[in-house]
């Protein structure tokens, strides 16, 4: 089983981040292979529309962009499992995951009403997202209706309903004293790192061993 992880966080030992090795831990429980993908570590940019993965004389499935993130498209052909991270940013996923899934969702969907995708292989997959807010803040701004849309194409495309998992009230800074900061209590980020970040860990392992075991 190969099981890669997608970091669409520029920070590399954060919160995002921190979570996707656990999954990736979870998965080599199960003696899973695993690799973490930096995307912010990648130099590439969204689909420009070119649709050269939609005609008819070509080999359906192969995104026609040349940039880091082609050997990568490539590379998650072999996926038997898929995990996502992603920071909230402005309510939404990051910029480079959105531009990292328009190219790995797009170019396996071709407009045929009977053909629901041209992947080759159904994955299991996951989403992580770590955020600001809490919970029921995240409710009130709409933040779970916003990520619908991309967990849906990833059902259709992937053949998986991805497994999710949502970490709020994420703890931003190592010195809470340095930054203005007056719209949250530091106590309070400290005491829900300190109390539910150890158990979203835990979940994103077990989240992990599910993702790596046979369907
Ligand atoms: C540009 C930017 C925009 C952000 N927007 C939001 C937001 O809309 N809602 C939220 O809850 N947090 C927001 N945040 C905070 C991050 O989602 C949060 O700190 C997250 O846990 C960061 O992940 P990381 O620690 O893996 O980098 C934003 C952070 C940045 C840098």
């Amino acid at each position: 089983m190969n099981i890669f992880a997608l970091n669409g966080s520029p920070r590399k030992n954060w919160n995002t981040a921190i979570l996707l090795n656990k999954v990736l831990e979870g998965a080599a429980s199960q003696n899973a292979n695993t690799e973490l993908i930096e995307l912010y570590d990648l130099n590439f940019k969204g689909c420009t529309s070119c649709f050269f993965c939609k005609r008819k004389d070509r080999e359906h499935g192969t995104c026609a962009m040349k940039d880091d993130l082609t050997p990568i498209l490539e590379r998650l052909k072999t996926a038997d499992a898929i995990v996502l991270g992603s920071p909230i940013y402005f309510m939404n996923i990051t910029s480079a995951m959105t531009a990292f899934l328009e190219r790995f969702l797009f170019s396996n969907i071709i407009y045929s009403l009977e053909i629901p995708t041209v992947y080759p292989r159904k994955i299991s997959s996951g989403f992580i997202y770590t955020m600001n807010v809490t919970e029921n803040q995240a409710d009130e701004y709409g933040v779970k209706i916003n990520l619908k849309a991309i967990q849906n194409a990833m059902t259709r495309i992937l053949g998986w309903t991805p497994e999710l998992l949502f970490s709020y009230n994420t703890y931003q800074f190592t010195d809470y004293s340095k930054y203005e900061s007056s719209m949250f209590s530091e106590e309070i980020k400290a005491k829900h790192k300190a109390t539910q970040f150890p158990i979203d860990c835990e979940n994103a392992f077990n989240m992990g061993k599910k993702l790596v075991m046979p369907q």
